[in-house]
């Protein structure tokens, strides 16, 4: 099989390039390891930045995100007993947040890219790249466990395989450098049958740790705990789980938080990452192959959406008229806008999160840069500019 590009990996990454790329007439084939309904049924966040509901809408695939998704023009910190809004809309001049769940947009995008004739080969096996410096880079693939070898030459390798995928590794250790932080404690994360308890996002730092209220639909939430990173889920019964919630949610005005069936429970960890390059060759990765972020600012999926924007902007210069340019500058562009997405998200999680190696100095500055936030329009707006997305910055690429 041949094609122009091979994307491997059908996550957000992937399916958004693919979906690009045929807006521009260029053909792409996609190979994903797991099953489709493994792939539209995993967990995983769901808040959307202004630009990426732009890119869903504009690419036809947003009709199910405007009907179900939820609207937020805010959202609340909680700390002491006490709220303080977010008014994101007012702050960043009518900008808002989508709650909407990742694997709802995966079923539209992978509904969609069939229907016009896409190829997405699910459950492909032993997935390998082959000559990614070569002008012929190729991927081979087995169709079952025991079957024949296939091979699919391309133009391009787009990697958008996620943190444990193949196509990282084949950039040489001696042309990368892989940064990475990690965080002793992890998200204990649950799905709910409750309507909700709250109209917008609550993130809440309490002493005995940070709790976070989220939603799905009106008959379904999602609520996170911070647990330490090791622990097990078998520890956590129903009862410890909203015992947890009710203390770290609690406010002095009597926040009450209802309790439903909660049928999905368990425990994610969290770090920081980013490789640079993340070219190499014809090789080009995007989405979490490149970098990861801990989930409390929710920017995984939508530097996802910004990667392989860049990304198809540079494919379209090369098809169309044979330009390099984006394709050559594609590390830069997208580590610039990166690198602050990783700021945020790791600033986010310093100012929410119990660390038990704070002495009682550095759990009073926390809660002073809290009070600061609560009381400063500027800290304010810095927080509401990042939660709702930064800007694309192309920087004079025409
Ligand atoms: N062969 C083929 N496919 C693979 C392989 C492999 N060897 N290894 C991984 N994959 C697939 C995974 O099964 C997954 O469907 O690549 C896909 C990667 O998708 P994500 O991990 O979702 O990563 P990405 O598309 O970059 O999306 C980033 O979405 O999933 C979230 O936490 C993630 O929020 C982040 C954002
Ligand atoms: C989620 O709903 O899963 C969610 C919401 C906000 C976050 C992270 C995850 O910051």
């Amino acid at each position: 099989m041949r094609t122009q590009v091979g994307i491997i990996g059908a996550g957000p990454a992937g399916l958004l390039l693919s979906h690009l790329l045929y807006s521009q007439g260029i053909d792409s084939v996609i190979l994903e390891s797991r099953t489709r309904e493994e792939v539209e049924t995993t967990i995983r966040a769901g808040v959307l930045e202004q630009g990426t509901v732009d890119l869903l809408n504009a690419m036809g695939v947003g009709d199910r995100m405007r009907k179900e998704g939820h609207f937020h023009d805010g959202f609340e910190l909680r700390y002491n007993g006490r709220s303080h809004r977010i008014n994101v809309r007012e702050l960043t001049e009518g900008k808002r947040v989508t709650v909407y769940a990742q694997h709802e947009i995966l079923k539209d995008l992978i509904h969609a890219r069939l229907r016009t004739g896409g190829t997405i080969v699910f459950g492909a096996k032993n997935v390998s790249l082959d000559g990614v410096d070569t002008e012929k880079p190729t991927i081979r693939y087995r169709e079952e466990a025991e079957g024949e070898l296939r091979e699919l030459t391309c133009d391009f390798i787009a990697g958008c395989d996620g943190f444990h995928g193949p196509s990282r590794p084949m950039i040489p250790q001696s042309v990368r450098t892989d940064y990475e932080r990690r965080y002793a404690h992890g998200w204990l994360g649950i799905l709910v049958e409750a309507p909700p308890s709250a109209s917008e996002l609550v993130y809440a730092n309490h002493d005995r740790g940070f709790a976070l209220l989220s939603t799905r639909s009106p008959e379904i939430q999602r609520m996170y705990l911070q647990v330490d990173a090791k622990d097990d889920i078998a520890n956590w019964s129903d009862d410890r789980i909203w015992n947890e919630l009710h203390a770290r949610l609690e406010t002095r005005e009597g926040f009450q938080l209802t309790e439903g069936r909660i049928f999905q429970k368990g425990i994610v960890s969290m770090r920081s990452f980013v490789c640079d390059p993340m070219q190499y060759g014809r090789l080009f990765l995007a989405g979490d192959a490149a970098h990861i972020v801990p989930p409390t600012g929710a920017k995984g999926l939508n530097l996802a959406a910004a990667d392989v924007q860049v990304l198809a902007r540079g494919f379209e210069g090369y098809y169309k008229a044979g330009k390099t340019e984006i394709l050559q500058r594609y590390t830069e562009i997208c580590l610039k806008r990166v690198w602050k997405a990783e700021r945020f998200s790791y600033a986010m999680t310093q100012l929410l999160h119990r660390n038990p190696e704070h002495s009682p100095f550095e759990r009073r500055l926390q809660l002073a840069e809290l009070e600061y936030i609560a009381s400063s329009r500027a800290a304010s707006l810095s927080i509401a500019e990042n939660y709702v997305g930064l800007p694309m910055d192309f920087e004079g690429v025409s």
